[in-house]
């Protein structure tokens, strides 16, 4: 799919099923090459940065399969495969993820060749912090022409304090410690939820962790890890999407099995600012009738704080509330690409810097011709173009469809006029 046609300006009425979450899978599948057997990993959103991800574990030696919409991956022979081997540069260089391979294999290889990673063009994101926590496990790296080199002659527990409570540098300390010598410790660990999922899975498999979810997380290194069968929890930024889509355009929807807990900076966001939004037993129901009030200022922060992949997406839905607002990014430079869609559409913002703008609402968006150009900033272009009157497309979505398995299909259900060719 690599455009998507919107007829917008109509309020949202239905349910959907939030899909399986991008960002706790991938650190979980990577973790399987730490395994010696199978794992079945169930609600596994079929997206492309799992296809490259699978694509990675089979080029390192691990079986794959789709069965019954759950992922089967036997990594029994993972660690016969030389991790030098060529990993298919499309799939590391196609998504950021691709770089918490680095802890996991060098808990089961002890040496890898990797080359820079990819991702969205949301900033610098650098991996220095990765880099300097490994290096306290025993780990060496050398730049080379191709990228980055690494081995270690066996990894060791350490003390580690992470300056930044860096979500990547936090699962790849993880993925490194929990067959380490030793016992690792990590402060300053980022708290988001896909860290305690990662945990969770870890733990299940037979690793020995203590403060999952906290600024502190222990971890003994244990010989072994079995393959487990795992449900991934659902998408709390895909659910954040699909709120924000019924905070711009109006209406109500049932979110079902939204992951209501790890959503709550967000929905206290969306209460303020006048959305309904209650816990029911089938998920989140989002009820907007009036006109949302601006809150005078969002800032971005790590968890339990406002997602920095919500930003663009409320910043669609402030375009159009009452009031005007500040928002201020403060995790990732460069996450402002589609403010000049937005104001092609007619929303007032004004970018003051590369980490704040400011917005002032309008009664309502045209419809018009838009590019994505990364993940949640194509995403927030989709919800404008829900809320817009007219017919809005979108292209470059294949951006979209690295963490979305079907916006069209999804949004379709709760009522919009949309399809994607
Ligand atoms: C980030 C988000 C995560 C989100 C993901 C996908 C935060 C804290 N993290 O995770 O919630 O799901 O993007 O959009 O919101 N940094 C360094 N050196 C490093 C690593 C990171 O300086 O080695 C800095 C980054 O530039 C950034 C901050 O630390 O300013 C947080 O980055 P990090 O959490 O590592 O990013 P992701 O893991 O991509």
């Amino acid at each position: 799919m690599e455009s998507i046609y919107i007829h917008g300006g109509i309020a949202l009425q239905g349910q959907v099923r939030i899909q399986g979450s991008k960002n706790a899978v991938l650190p979980v599948l990577a973790a399987t090459l730490l395994t010696e057997g199978t794992s079945i990993i169930g609600n596994c959103p079929r997206l492309t940065d799992v296809f490259y991800m699978q694509t990675l574990l089979e080029s390192l030696g691990c079986q794959t399969v789709w069965e019954e919409g759950k992922l089967k991956i036997n990594a029994k022979k993972a660690g016969e495969i030389h991790a030098l081997s060529e990993m298919p540069e499309e799939a590391v260089k196609g998504m950021r993820s691709s770089i918490i391979l680095l802890g996991a294999l060098l808990g089961r290889t002890h040496e890898v060749r990797i080359e820079y990673p990819g991702g969205c063009v949301i900033g610098k994101r650098p991996i220095d912090l990765h880099l300097a926590a490994l290096k306290k496990m025993n780990v060496e790296f050398e730049e080379k022409s191709f990228g980055l080199y690494a081995y270690t002659e066996g990894l060791c527990g350490a003390e580690i304090t992470l300056p930044l409570p860096s979500v990547g540098a936090t699962e790849n300390l993880l993925l490194a410690a929990v067959k380490a010598k030793g016992t690792t410790i990590i402060r300053g660990a980022a708290r988001e939820p896909e860290i305690k999922t990662l945990c969770d899975f870890l733990s299940l498999c037979g690793a020995d962790i203590t403060g999952a979810g906290s600024s502190t997380i222990i971890v003994r290194g244990v010989e072994h890890l079995a393959g487990v069968e795992f449900e991934v929890p659902g998408d709390r930024i895909v659910a954040g999407t699909y709120l924000c889509a019924c905070m711009a355009a109006g209406g109500e929807v049932l979110l079902k099995e939204a992951p209501i807990l790890q959503m709550q900076s967000v929905l206290e966001t969306a209460i303020k600012m006048g959305a309904s939004c209650q816990t029911t037993p089938e998920g989140l129901y989002v009820q907007v009738h009036d006109k949302l009030q601006a809150p005078r200022k969002l800032v971005t922060e790590p968890y339990p704080g406002f997602p920095t992949d919500m930003q663009s997406l409320f910043l669609t839905v402030l375009s159009l509330a009452e009031g005007s607002c500040l928002i201020e990014e403060t995790i990732f430079e460069n996450r402002f690409h589609t403010v000049p869609c937005l104001r092609d559409m007619g929303a007032k913002i004004v970018q003051t810097d590369a980490r704040h703008v400011l917005i002032e609402g309008v009664e309502e968006l045209q419809g018009v011709r838009a590019a994505a150009q990364e993940l949640r900033g194509g995403a927030a272009l989709v919800v404008a173009g829900a809320a817009a009157k007219g017919e809005t497309i979108v292209d470059g979505c294949h951006f979209i469809e690295r963490g979305y398995e079907n916006i069209c299909r999804d949004l379709r259900e709760l009522g919009v006029r949309i399809y994607g060719v």
